[in-house]
């Protein structure tokens, strides 16, 4: 045992505690009626960073949801590690599908259930119970250390990708660590050197100027729901193909090395996908393999369709608006803002005449792809081996963390995602939960990373 891992044994209670005090509160970033508890997971951890003795700690206003700052520059002569989090989660519907209420931290069979338990509250929190177990065994940290950490990372971002715009001066450093991603499962721990960009959009349909009786004007009258449904249907086919002029003009080709693992599938994990699904076969472009499809093949979905009666029992009615929520993946190259204008062209094209409609952009996000062979990257591939006795694989993974490639591109230095979520982690879902296991793991491999930095 070395003294991290005394530190870290001698004080597995209150790190646990630690996190249910943040995971307490529900910190929903994107409903508005949560706003204060969003700022109240703030101040938790601007709270942490000053117990940890982090300076110039700061809860920073924004136009929407504050970032929290704090830095440690005592390293004279050391790299300096910017290192990112966030503490907003995701809305917890349906919530009678969870067993525990979801901000109950509730631990059962070695797992912490909370909405945020694993995205991202959790995973942040290694961060800091890595720095404060590094502070107190050797009263220093082996690096300079500036944490970031925002509240609007599942509501597109916005702040942030100003902050770091505005002031990349303030965040000069020579490496970014991120933990928001997966491992594929206990035993094989991951880096990722890869991310799909998002945008998120709303596509409004318009017909008669009020809901209709469907048997005075049936027959008639446009249809909102039924142009939504046409425009869906010929965005994406029943092959998975999306049909928007241009889309997959810029995707970039794999490597070779890319495409005999996405074929070959060493990890089985086409196998491990269909049972986290619970599915007997997986959809969409079947002549991809489906590491392909999820990691680097821009992707169209459905998220919901708001219109009409939805009630209990029959009403007979043409409803006068709908609308639906649509959003794209977007592997590198395919630029969120170009993507757009495309997508908006395309639906505006398949849309039936009889209704007007208007596509609203919600947020987007770019997607990244870093080197796997820089001194950062090797540090991260040494502590996860430490930790876990074997070395990384290199994969990439299909969700999207915008600030990714912001850092890439505005601070350019190598970005290290080196997360510890599980498959099974229930992600923006009921029943989200944390293994103990991994984020004791977890802070044991970020302390490492920094010392191995040093
Ligand atoms: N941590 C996730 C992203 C993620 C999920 C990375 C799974 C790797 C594997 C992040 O919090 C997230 O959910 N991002 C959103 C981004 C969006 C709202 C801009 C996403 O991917 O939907
Ligand atoms: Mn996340
Ligand atoms: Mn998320």
């Amino acid at each position: 045992m070395t003294q991290l891992d005394t530190y870290i044994a001698d004080h597995k209670d209150s790190f646990l505690d630690d996190l249910k005090g943040w995971l307490q509160i529900p910190s929903i970033s994107t409903l508005p009626e949560h706003a204060g508890d969003v700022r109240r997971a703030a101040e938790y951890a601007a709270n942490q960073l000053q117990q940890i003795g982090f300076e110039r700690v700061e809860v920073i206003q924004t136009q929407g949801h504050p970032l929290v700052y704090g830095e440690w520059l005592k390293a004279s002569g050391k790299p300096t590690v910017l290192i990112y989090g966030h503490y907003d989660v995701q809305p917890v519907d349906p919530v009678e599908l969870w067993q525990s209420p979801p901000f109950e931290p509730t631990v059962r069979n070695g797992n912490i259930y909370c909405r945020g338990a694993a995205d991202d509250k959790g995973q942040t929190m290694h961060v800091f119970k890595a720095l404060e177990t590094l502070m107190n065994v050797n009263g220093a940290l082996p690096v300079n250390v500036k944490v970031l950490i925002e509240g609007e990372e599942e509501a597109g971002g916005e702040s942030i990708e100003q902050y770091v715009k505005t002031y990349p001066e303030r965040l000069a450093c020579d490496a970014a660590l991120i933990c928001d991603t997966h491992m594929p499962s206990e035993e094989v721990p991951a880096l990722i050197y890869g991310l799909r960009g998002i945008i998120y959009t709303e596509v409004e349909a318009r017909g008669a100027k009020g809901d209709l009786h469907s048997g005075t004007y049936g027959g008639i009258a446009p249809n909102p729901l039924h142009a939504l449904a046409i425009i869906i249907s010929r965005l994406k086919d029943a092959d998975g193909h999306i049909h928007i002029p241009g889309l997959y003009d810029k995707l970039r080709k794999p490597t070779h090395a890319e495409k005999k693992f996405w074929h070959d599938d060493p990890l089985h994990m086409n196998e491990a996908l269909r049972e986290e699904m619970g599915v007997t076969q997986l959809s969409g472009e079947l002549e991809h393999p489906p590491m392909e499809r999820i990691w680097a093949r821009p992707t169209l979905e459905v998220h919901g369709i708001i219109g009409g009666f939805t009630g209990e029992g029959a009403k007979t009615v043409i409803p006068a608006v709908a609308k639906a929520k649509i959003s794209l993946r977007l592997p590198p190259d395919l630029q969120a803002g170009e993507v757009f204008t495309l997508f908006e062209r395309a639906v505006k094209e398949v849309a039936p005449p009889d209704v007007s409609v208007t596509v609203h952009n919600l947020h987007g996000g770019e997607g990244v792809l870093v080197s796997p062979d820089t001194a950062p990257m090797r540090a991260a591939t040494e502590a996860l081996k430490e930790t876990y006795g074997r070395d990384p694989v290199f994969i990439r993974e299909g969700g999207s963390i915008p600030i990714a490639a912001l850092f890439d591109e505005v601070l350019h230095v190598p970005v290290v995602l080196m997360g510890f979520g599980l498959p099974d982690d229930n992600l923006h879902a009921p029943n989200e939960k944390y293994s103990l296991n991994q984020f004791y793991k977890g802070i044991r491999t970020v302390a490492t990373f920094l010392q191995k930095m040093g």
